[in-house]
């Protein structure tokens, strides 16, 4: 049901919020911007972006730390602009990513690259560019990425992604770190992988790291991780091999629907007072933190094209699909829906609606159940979709991805426009 005052500022969105009831970005108000570049329309808040960073910045106030945003959330450029002017690093895992990230300016020197399945051309393309860092994944990627770096003559620095075996009790999907994930190397077999690393001539072992998962919520899992990380970096260096860094792999989840995630210097505080018990608190550290960076600082605007009351069921049919908000079909994830100029209680009728999408597929939906006083034509914003949306965008049923402006104050800045038939026609060629 829609509250009879909207409230000034939704949960987990500190700068999108009602003003004079109408849903604004910073000051610029979401029904001009619909109304000038079209919906569906991603709209994020830098200085949303800015705050989110800024509470890992404060919790490693006084540390070597650096900060590896996880463009896999988002990867437009001109949010990558948004980082790389900050100074942060980016972890990457892919060729395109690594393009995109230089394309925005982003440092190659503080690029860490992770992912299972780097194919050699992007190992050669990492290791000409310069990065930072392979985050290696498996015993046979050592070998390779050996081989490759021996041909280009070069060194590649290298860190071992170890599965710690912790569970982080969030979506299957998205767990990463248990023993049946097909992510990093298993805690035994880690410090054999490190002496086969040390040995081999093209690699210069660097760092460690871990990834447990994604949308976590709690410290506990966290520390979990570490301590187990920890044991490891302990046993390696007793065999001679000396870990630089140690990269913790993703941030924190966020709030979709009153998750209380701690707050990024909150759960830094307990995890530095960890290492430093250990011992371990003057080492370089690392995070890759991607969703909580980006996710509540963007808004989707869909328009409501049609009502369809049923018997069983209420359909709100909006401009938006799973090709552009993916996560309800994949992860039966959940996004709060909302008015961008809600409507006075009472002069509509505002029964349950499932808010659903053009795609000809029954999977298509956005949200189920939600009380709306909606009308055709009608703006509604939804929220939360500022991380893995428009990254995981899709052209099926040969539908434009989205376009995306980029908000700052009272200035807004179209930083993709809208995907023509032709663009995604381009590349593609006719029979002869
Ligand atoms: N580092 C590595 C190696 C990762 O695999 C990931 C996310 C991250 C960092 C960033 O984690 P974050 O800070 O965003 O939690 N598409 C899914 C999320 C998949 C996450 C995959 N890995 C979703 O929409 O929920």
């Amino acid at each position: 049901m829609i509250p009879p005052t909207t409230p000034a500022t939704l949960p987990g969105q500190p700068h999108i919020a009602y003003r004079n009831g109408k849903l604004f970005a910073e000051d610029v108000s979401l029904a001009d911007l619909a109304r000038e570049y079209g919906t569906p329309l991603f709209v994020y808040s830098k200085a949303s972006m800015l705050a989110a960073l800024a509470a890992y910045q404060r919790g490693f106030a006084g540390r070597d730390a650096q900060i590896c945003y996880a463009m896999k959330a988002n990867s437009s450029l001109g949010v990558l602009q948004v980082f790389a002017q900050a100074g942060c690093g980016f972890d990457i895992v892919s060729g395109g990513e690594l393009a995109r990230v230089l394309a925005a300016g982003g440092d190659a020197a503080r690029i860490i690259f992770s992912g299972v399945g780097k194919t050699r051309s992007e190992m050669r393309q990492a290791l000409d560019a310069g990065i930072g860092c392979f985050n290696v994944e498996s015993e046979a990627e050592l070998e390779v990425l050996n081989d490759v770096a021996l041909a280009a003559k070069r060194t590649a620095r290298v860190s071992i992604r170890v599965n710690p075996n912790v569970d982080p009790k969030t979506h299957p999907y998205i767990s990463t770190g248990l023993k049946g994930n097909k992510f990093g190397v298993a805690h035994e077999r880690a410090l054999g992988a490190y002496r086969r690393a040390a040995a081999l001539p093209g690699l210069q072992v660097v760092g460690i790291d871990c990834h447990i998962g994604s949308q976590i919520t709690d410290a506990t899992p966290y520390l979990d991780a570490m301590e187990r990380v920890l044991d490891l970096v302990e046993a390696v260096e007793a065999a001679g091999i000396a870990i630089e860094h140690i990269d913790f792999g993703g941030g924190l989840g966020i709030d979709y629907r009153g998750e209380a995630p701690p707050p990024a210097d909150a759960l830094w505080a307990q995890l530095l007072a960890r290492l430093d018990a250990r011992g371990f608190g003057r080492r370089r550290l690392m995070i890759e933190p991607g969703r909580s960076l980006v996710g509540n600082a963007g808004v989707c605007v869909a328009e409501v094209l049609y009502l369809k009351p049923g018997e069983e069921k209420n359909f709100c049919i909006i401009d938006a699909a799973m090709n552009d908000l993916p996560r309800p079909a994949m992860y039966q994830a959940f996004h709060q829906i909302v008015p961008v100029a809600p409507r006075d209680a009472g002069t509509v009728a505002s029964p349950s609606w499932d808010v659903v999408g053009p795609v000809c597929e029954s999977g298509d939906w956005i949200g189920r159940d939600r009380a709306l006083a909606v009308q055709p034509g009608d703006l509604l914003a939804v929220l939360s979709a500022g991380a893995y949306c428009m990254s995981m965008a899709s052209n099926y049923n040969a539908r434009g991805r989205a376009a995306e402006v980029l908000v700052d104050g009272a200035q807004a800045s179209l930083i993709r426009r809208r995907e023509s038939a032709a663009d995604q026609m381009r590349g593609e060629n006719l029979l002869a």
